[in-house]
């Protein structure tokens, strides 16, 4: 797909925008924030989809799980519909994605509590500065779009829109990642090796997501 492609399509009908078109760069930048944000909510879910079917015998965690759980098919519904608003392809490892998430929230859930808190808490630190990288490049380069009605160069307010949006999920994920450590995430055994392991799968899959 060429530039004029995707700069065309943050410009299309499928959006109501209200500003001269993106530059290239930046239809571009947009396609990818959506794309990968999509596949790491979807992966959210699913974690905890396994964490809570591993853990629905402990009636103490269930309760927990279940409302970060429901916040996340927030985070995921807000993103799909983002994505079919603005026509952007979903990664082509929506695949890999669903079953690796599933696998490991199951999977730590089934090692016990402290495992998927520690699980949890690697996932949403990774989470919440990947967002705080977004939310900068979101600030700092998109102050230069020309409002169609008034002339003036702000950051559209589609910009905005989604500035706000991550900008509440980021508090989330970071309500989570508070929720994981009373929840004795440090108490998992090896804590150490697990939560580094599981911040380099989630590295290496936003990489990868961005891409394709
Ligand atoms: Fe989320
Ligand atoms: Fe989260």
């Amino acid at each position: 797909m060429n530039r004029v492609t995707i700069a065309k399509r943050f410009t299309s009908t499928a959006v109501k925008t209200t500003h001269a078109p993106l530059s290239a760069a930046q239809a571009a930048y947009l396609e990818r924030v959506i794309r990968v944000d999509q596949a790491g909510e979807l992966g959210a879910d699913l974690i905890y989809a396994g964490q809570y079917l591993a853990l629905s015998h402990n009636k103490k965690v269930k309760p927990v799980i279940k409302h970060m759980w429901e916040q996340e098919v927030v985070h995921r519904t807000t993103f799909n519909e983002l994505q079919v608003q603005h026509r952007v392809r979903p990664s082509i490892l929506t695949p890999i994605w669903k079953v690796g998430a599933f696998g490991l929230g199951f999977a730590t859930g089934f090692m016990n509590k402290e495992a998927a808190m520690a699980c949890t808490e690697a996932v949403e630190t990774v989470i919440g500065s990947h967002y705080n990288q977004q939310l900068r490049v979101l600030s700092n380069n998109f102050g230069d779009i020309k409002e169609l009605d008034t002339g003036k160069y702000t950051d559209s307010k589609e910009v905005t829109n989604l500035k706000n949006t991550i900008m509440k999920f980021r508090d989330e994920e970071l309500e989570h990642l508070d929720t994981a450590i009373k929840n004795d995430s440090h108490n998992a055994r090896p804590y150490w090796l697990l939560t580094e392991t599981i911040k380099g799968i989630v590295k290496g899959a936003v990489f990868t997501a961005e891409r394709i």
